[in-house]
């Protein structure tokens, strides 16, 4: 069996451990190869970042600390800050001159909360920060690309997590406040907006693995941050919708088909499948598009539920976000916490050198999912992407293996399609390689390459294929 290469993902809920053996998962999905290679003219392409891995410029204009500031270097992989990261907080015309060279329609980026709330709360906003945001959003329309913004990729004000963060349900109004503002002063021209990106993964990786900022390690924060992110969602919707009746609002979550391994004991896996999913994309789903919660994320909420917020987190969403990048394999192990324990997956299966595994039909699942246990929601895909080697040295210009990634990827997207799912667009994750959080320099997910320190781009293989993608729409066989 192959090695367990455990990512942030596959640790989900702390629980670290190999198959010991004879659990070859089962359940994977597969699908028909679409009938025509051809999107749709109205399909939209786009590219997807997030200010912390990109901007720089920290301690420009006024902006306030976030928690991955202060997360410890001594847990980034090559020890490397984002100080720097692509200096896209003073280069982001040459960012945008790329897109649009690109033929794409679309660039997805995130809006720092401390630049706007230095220290979170909305008494104090930040003028400066806002202008920049501004000439942001008027250079990529300038150049006839929508901008879509994120309000929170995880770089919460890090006085905000002084005072307990997502665990203290007082952040959730904040965060309200915050949406309010960007939406009242940018949304003139800001008509897209993401609101929360990744709840899941900031609520574990962050607080119960320890990986990501802030750092945590105690399950017990689970419930109560996964809750008071749906609450923050809920309201800040309320708030933009309140000022403005013309925004276009979606939530972007990283859904993971969650497969059962096999073996003797593949009924109890399938109860840990199951109960991973109720945490990892159900408590997500669900609060939005039922008003509840499933059962084994209830029992984790409980504590910090109050009556009347479900109906605050049920909001309807122009466009759900999706971010796919791998299925998890889940088993039983009676000794872990809920016993949930991730597994290897099956043998044969390719890893990207983020040690996430490579299955398309992953994807598809996802999709179809939504099509019929959802409602068929209006989905953009807002990030999927792969790295390249690890490396502390140059890129990889020559990534044809992305180019063979990308279009496995959309092949499921367009049989999706074809099968009645809602799909209007794709973001790719990402235009330019960045800081990858714990790994640091040394992952580069991007379409170009940058070389540090100079910040000089050059554009990947990868970039002239998707480039002929978006002009044309057609997406070519291998
Ligand atoms: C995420 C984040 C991105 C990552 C990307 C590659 O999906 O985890 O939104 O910030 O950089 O996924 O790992």
């Amino acid at each position: 069996m192959r090695a367990f290469t455990p990512t942030r993902r596959a640790l989900a809920l702390g629980l670290v451990g190999a198959c010991a053996g004879g659990c070859a998962p089962q359940g994977a999905s597969s699908f028909a190869a679409p009938a025509s290679r051809q999107f749709p003219p109205d399909f939209l392409w786009g590219v997807a970042s997030a200010a912390f891995q990109t901007e720089g410029g920290l301690d420009a204009d006024g902006r306030g600390q976030s928690i991955w500031d202060a997360f410890p270097r001594d847990r980034i992989a090559d020890r490397s800050d984002a100080s720097v990261a692509c200096d896209s907080y003073r280069r982001f015309g040459e960012d945008a001159a790329l897109i649009a060279d690109a033929g794409l329609k679309a660039h997805r980026f995130s809006i720092a909360w401390p630049r706007i709330v230095p220290d979170g709360e909305s008494a104090g906003v930040n003028q400066a920060g806002l202008d920049h945001y501004a000439r942001v959003i008027d250079t990529l329309l300038e150049r006839g690309v929508t901008p879509y913004a994120t309000l929170f990729h995880w770089d919460l004000p890090l006085r905000l997590q002084e005072r307990g963060g997502w665990a203290n349900r007082d952040t959730a109004q904040h965060f309200a406040d915050y949406a309010a503002v960007v939406s009242e002063t940018l949304g003139d021209r800001l008509k897209h907006i993401v609101v929360l990106n990744e709840a899941a993964v900031h609520a574990v990786v962050g607080h119960v693995l320890g990986m990501h900022a802030p750092g945590l390690s105690d399950a017990a924060l689970l419930g109560p941050v996964i809750h008071h992110q749906n609450l923050a969602q809920g309201l800040a919707i309320q708030a933009m919708r309140a000022g403005r009746g013309d925004l276009s609002i979606g939530a972007t979550m990283a859904l993971m088909p969650s497969r059962r391994a096999g073996g003797l004991l593949a009924p109890l896996h399938g109860l840990a499948a199951d109960g991973f999913d109720e945490v990892w994309n159900r408590a997500f789903l669900d609060p939005v598009f039922r008003g509840a919660y499933p059962k084994t994320a209830l029992a984790m909420v409980e504590s910090v539920l109050r009556d009347g917020d479900l109906a605050i987190t049920r909001q309807p969403l122009e466009f759900l976000g999706v971010n796919y990048y791998a299925p998890s394999y889940m088993r039983f192990e009676l000794s872990a916490p809920s016993h949930l324990a991730p597994a290897a997956p099956p043998d044969g299966v390719e890893l990207d050198a983020f040690g996430r595994h490579i299955d398309p039909s992953g994807l598809y699942e996802v999709l179809t999912r939504l099509r019929e246990e959802y409602g068929n929601p209006r989905v953009l895909i807002t990030e999927n992407g792969c790295s390249d080697r690890f490396s502390e040295g140059p890129a990889m210009i020559e990534d044809q293996f992305r180019v063979d990634y990308l279009r496995r990827h959309l092949e499921a997207v367009k049989s999706a399609m074809e099968a009645g799912a809602d799909i209007g667009g794709y973001f790719h994750w990402t235009l330019i390689d960045n800081w990858e959080w714990a790994e640091g320099y040394r992952s580069k997910f991007g379409l170009v390459a940058m070389d540090r320190p100079s910040g000089v781009r050059t554009p990947k293989a990868s970039y002239a294929w998707f480039k002929a993608l978006a002009e044309t729409g057609i997406l070519t066989a291998a």
